[in-house]
């Protein structure tokens, strides 16, 4: 009788605990009530709101987040991905890549950045001058937003997410962020730019600009900045922005301490 009782009591805090975490997830996904944003060099600094609740850390390893991404139909798209694709690198890697969304080739492959503008970031990587496993490469979203998805095998049929999208998975970004805990990000694109710093009206206005990095869903450990610039796709339309995200990266490596390597 009395294993039974406990046995019930066990049941009881498992169901508690899984709709706990349902909870906080959506809270999490929820359309952020945005923080102003401001340029680092002159930005307030920032209050401490401590957050209603600490999520389990089990939750929040990179491991268990790719987990809950894999099985993830909280939007439209999980049902007509081939893959998921949450992302990959280093799991402290002092400097992570935000993009837009899986193409064709990331949904096939599962891995993100793996297509054309994955060869052009790749170069860009290491015109920087680190290795792309130095670093951790990760997207907005998850799932490989289509133009038709009843073609799934049709190629360019790429389109960037909605803002729906955006809010029902960027729980997920912000929690890898915060696994990895990195002390820059660069935003690839106006998708990314416009997600992650949040008074930003056009990718024009940002980019090259260094900001602190504020999330909705996840109270930050340690401050983390954030530039924008050009997504990789962008540039392989417009060769002539590739000078400009040049410049652009080299605000962030000034600030990182960095020099390039000289063959860049
Ligand atoms: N474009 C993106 O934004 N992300 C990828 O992973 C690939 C292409
Ligand atoms: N506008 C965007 O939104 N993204 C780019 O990469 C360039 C222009």
């Amino acid at each position: 009788m009395k294993s039974e009782i406990k046995k019930l009591a066990a049941d009881v805090k498992k169901f508690l605990k899984s709709h706990e975490e349902d909870d906080l997830f959506l809270k999490a996904a929820a359309p952020a009530a945005a923080p102003k944003h401001t340029p680092a060099q002159t930005a307030a600094p920032a209050k401490s709101v401590a957050p209603a609740a600490r999520e389990p850390e089990e939750f929040h390893t990179l491991e268990s987040i790719a987990k809950q991404i894999s099985s993830c139909q909280r939007c439209a798209l999980g049902a007509t991905r081939i893959k998921a694709v949450p992302g990959e690198g280093n799991p402290k890697a002092r400097l992570m890549f935000v993009g837009e969304g899986p193409g064709y080739e990331e949904d096939r492959q599962g891995r993100p950045f793996v297509g054309k503008a994955g060869q052009l970031l790749d170069k860009i990587i290491a015109a920087m001058g680190f290795k792309r496993e130095e670093v951790f490469i990760a997207n907005m979203v998850k799932c490989h937003p289509m133009i038709d998805p009843q073609n799934p095998e049709k190629r360019g049929n790429d389109r960037a997410p909605v803002p729906d999208e955006i809010a029902l998975c960027r729980g997920y970004v912000e929690r890898q962020i915060d696994a990895v805990g990195p002390d820059y990000i660069v935003a690839l694109g106006g998708v990314a730019a416009k997600s992650l710093i949040r008074d930003a009206k056009s990718l024009t206005q940002i980019r090259g600009k260094i900001y602190d990095l504020e999330l909705s869903s996840v109270q930050l450990a340690k401050p983390v900045k954030i530039l924008a610039t050009f997504h990789p796709a962008a540039l392989l339309r417009n060769p002539g922005w590739k000078k400009d995200t040049w410049a652009d990266l080299k605000v962030l490596l000034a600030d990182m301490g960095r020099t390039p390597p000289k063959s860049a």
